[in-house]
C-alpha cells in the first residue's frame, strides 16, 4: 500500500481555540479523521505528526526518504522561517505538498514568504480545513 507522511506543524495542535477568526473552529482532530477516510477510499495509508519542533520534523522529513512516496505538509510558522525543513525536503526529494488554512498572501507582510513552496510540487492554501483534502487529492493524482 502506498504511504504518505502527513506533517502539521507548530501550534497546529490548537486549531479549534486558536485564533478562530483565522483558522475556524475545526479541530486537528477532525482534519485527521477527515484525511484518513479520504485515504482510506483512495487506498493510501497515512503516517500522521503533528510537532511544535523544527529537529523534529527535520528528522522526520530525512527518516521518510525511503519510506514515503508523499509528503503533505502544513509548516506553519516554520513556512517563513526554515531553510533547515526547506533543506530537508530538497535533500529528501520527497513529492511534496504544502498546504495553509489561511491565504498566507492576504494576511500580514512577515507570512507573505514562503521558503517551503520552492521546493514543493504545489501549494494549496486559502481554502480553510479542505485545503489538507485537496492538497492529499492533488498528491495522490500525481503518484
Ligand atoms: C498557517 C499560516 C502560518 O502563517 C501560521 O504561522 C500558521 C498556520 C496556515 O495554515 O494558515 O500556524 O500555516
Amino acid at each position: 500500500m502506498k504511504k504518505i507522511l502527513v506533517i502539521h506543524g507548530p501550534n497546529l495542535d490548537l486549531l479549534g481555540q486558536r485564533e478562530p477568526a483565522v483558522y475556524g473552529r475545526t479541530t486537528l482532530k477532525q482534519i485527521n479523521s477527515e484525511l484518513l477516510k479520504l485515504a482510506k477510499k483512495h487506498k493510501v495509508s497515512l503516517k500522521i505528526v503533528q510537532s511544535n519542533h523544527e529537529g523534529q520534523i527535520v528528522d522526520l522529513i530525512g527518516k521518510g526518504k525511503n519510506k514515503y512516496l508523499g509528503l503533505l505538509i502544513n509548516p506553519a510558522a516554520y513556512t517563513h522561517t526554515s531553510v533547515a525543513i526547506r533543506d530537508a525536503i530538497a535533500a529528501s526529494s520527497i513529492l511534496t505538498v504544502e498546504v495553509h488554512l489561511s491565504n498566507i498572501y492576504s494576511r500580514e507582510e512577515f507570512r507573505q514568504k514562503s521558503l517551503i513552496s520552492p521546493v514543493a510540487k504545489g501549494t494549496i492554501m486559502g481554502f480553510g480545513p479542505k485545503s489538507y483534502a485537496l492538497g492529499l487529492l492533488a498528491l495522490l493524482d500525481l503518484l
